[in-house]
């Protein structure tokens, strides 16, 4: 009955995915966007340590921490509290990424730093992509600083004139780079990861 209205309304899928997380005991859809950038490039393993940007409510830190098991340490930041209980090798610091720097250092080096900000959006296109650039390019220069040779990083932008340079930059740091759009992302959205492998020697 409801496949026959698919066309129609675009969030039938986002809250069949909805639904799905919950039942998997994840508080939000976006951990299937994680899920799938580590199926396809092997972001983690056991004992990893991984720093979360932007972790509220907490799904992608669930499901790093699931991967990377109580001998990895898992750091989480956002400006606002995580609502997902977490295991005891995760730990969370509510504040800004602009602000923040020592307590980022406190389980350096990571074998990742992944990024799922985003800024709150306005409505006026070219300002939210501006400050999706922005928070994408603090995320990355904190990985430069902060990710052991041979490690990864994962970054979320939204779609823009800018993307040419944000890739370019994740390309003189990282060995590899892949562009992934998983299936998780709203039709509608304009956001993208970024995917850095294997970080350079500095
Ligand atoms: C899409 S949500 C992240 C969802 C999360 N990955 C999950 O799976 O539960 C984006 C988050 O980025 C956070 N954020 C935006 N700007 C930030 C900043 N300057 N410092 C820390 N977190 C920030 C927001 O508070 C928001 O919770």
């Amino acid at each position: 009955m409801a496949r026959k209205h698919r066309g129609k309304r675009p969030y039938f899928d986002v809250d069949a995915r909805t639904l799905a997380a919950k039942k998997a005991g994840y508080a939000a859809r976006s951990v299937f966007k994680l899920e799938e950038i580590d199926r396809r490039v092997e972001l983690f393993k056991q004992g990893d340590h991984v720093l979360d940007l932007g972790a509220a409510p907490g799904s992608w830190s669930a499901y790093a921490a699931k991967q990377i098991g109580q001998t990895g340490k898992l750091l989480a930041i956002d400006l606002e509290p995580l609502t997902q209980a977490l295991p005891a090798w995760a730990h969370v610091v509510e504040g800004d990424i602009y602000e923040l720097d020592e307590t980022l250092q406190q389980f350096a080096p990571y074998d990742a730093v992944v990024s799922d900000m985003a800024p709150n959006t306005t409505g006026d296109k070219i300002i939210d992509q501006l400050r999706s650039f922005h928070l994408f390019s603090r995320a990355l220069e904190l990985s430069s600083q902060l990710v052991k040779p041979g490690g990864h990083f994962v970054g979320k932008i939204f779609m823009s004139g800018e993307f040419p340079e944000a890739r370019e930059r994740v390309r003189k740091l990282y060995g590899k780079v892949r562009t992934i759009r998983p299936a998780a992302v709203r039709a509608m959205s304009y956001e993208i990861f970024l995917v850095g492998l294997g970080r350079r020697e500095p």
